[in-house]
């Protein structure tokens, strides 16, 4: 079996991958995208952002704060295929994460979601196969898409039935990208996240991730609501994800292939919730049943087998919840105003 490659030869791995290397990130000033960006310009790395910047989603220029002079930006829509060919001449790696992520609002507005995450997907990658058929992609994917699990932890052999239009268009945007390896040869393949969380996430409100939310309400000092304190779920840290993104990249041995990305093990909403106010030193939450159209499309207990990404590539997470819950509180305590 791999043994996890330790974070110093990681780091000389990536650089020699990455190292004035030409990179467009899709969805680049959004929580997990501008994380990857802070580590591949440390890399130095020629990286090129595209980020529509609706308000309702996670980008935020103060994501790249600190990068403005390193990299370039482009705020354009990977819905408009003639600017995004333009953007994608001359790219060695795309790492493709723009996306609509609220299940809810997938339900009360099911086209722009799928516009978002399955058409434009489609066009993104039919720009690869007319004009750049040799970029290396990353696409982030979700667990959103095996819907309730039939057993758990769940691994890429477990059955597709997902719960929302979001899964829906994820499911098949990601399908786009194994196909077009399939069929044409493009290097893709794809990460399925699970929650991911860290500093530079929306926390305005809960439509990227519910702790968010209850970060915002514990720094505010009112009450954070836990829904079915009972719930298990894992949870990835940014800069683990980021690795994966970056090995997942750089190896032969990824391209064509799905993996799970899972995190510190299972926990329960409500230990999640005490460990929180316990790593914070402050808050307090109350428990609640789901409302109602949030349990129509609740997936229930949720853990990752991620076997196959540790077998193939040596990725594990490596930052323990209650670590990760740390430097995302902190982040938060000194940069509030610039997420709300
Ligand atoms: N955060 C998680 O827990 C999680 C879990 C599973 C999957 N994912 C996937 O990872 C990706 C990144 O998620 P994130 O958490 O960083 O969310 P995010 O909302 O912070 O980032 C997505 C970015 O994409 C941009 N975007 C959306 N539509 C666009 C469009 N049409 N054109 C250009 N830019 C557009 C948004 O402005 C935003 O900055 C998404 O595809 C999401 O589905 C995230």
């Amino acid at each position: 079996m791999t043994n996890q490659t330790p974070a110093s030869e990681l780091d000389r791995k990536f650089q020699a991958a990455f190292a004035g290397k030409r990179i467009l990130i899709t969805g680049g000033l959004g929580f997990i995208g501008s994380t990857l960006a802070h580590r591949l310009a440390g890399l130095g790395a020629h990286i090129l952002l595209v980020d529509s910047l609706i308000p309702e989603y996670g980008g935020n220029q103060f994501n790249i704060e600190g990068l403005e002079d390193t990299l370039a930006v482009n705020i354009s829509d990977v819905r408009d295929e003639h600017s995004f060919r333009h953007l994608l001449l001359g790219q060695d790696y795309l790492f493709n994460l723009a996306g609509q992520t609220s299940h809810l609002d997938s339900m009360r507005d099911p086209f722009t979601d799928l516009e978002i995450n399955c058409r434009a997907q489609l066009s993104i990658l039919e720009a690869c196969r007319k004009h750049n058929p040799s970029v290396h992609i990353v696409f982030a994917s979700t667990r959103q898409i095996y819907g309730k699990p039939d057993y758990l932890p769940v691994d890429e052999k477990h059955l597709l039935r997902p719960v929302d239009v979001n899964g829906v268009n994820k499911m098949a945007g990601e399908w786009f990208h194994i196909l077009y390896h399939n069929v044409y040869g493009i290097p893709a393949c794809a990460l399925r996240l699970g929650n991911t969380y860290g500093p530079r996430m929306r926390i305005r409100d809960a439509r990227q991730t519910f702790l968010g939310i209850w970060i915002r309400l514990l720094l505010e000092d009112k009450p954070f609501e836990v829904w079915e304190g009972h719930q298990l779920r894992d949870f990835t840290y940014v800069d683990d994800a980021v690795e994966a993104f970056l090995l997942a990249a750089m190896s032969e041995s990824a391209t064509g292939r799905i993996f799970n990305l899972g995190g510190d093990g299972p926990i329960s909403l409500k230990a999640l919730g005490d460990l929180l106010v316990e790593t914070a030193g402050s808050g307090q939450y109350i428990e609640k049943s789901f409302p109602p159209e949030r349990k129509l499309i609740d997936i229930g207990d949720y853990y990752a087998n991620d076997d196959a990404i540790f077998e193939t590539l040596g990725w594990r997470s490596r930052t323990s919840l209650r670590d990760g819950l740390g430097r995302t509180v902190t982040y938060y305590r000194e940069h509030f105003e610039h997420y709300l």
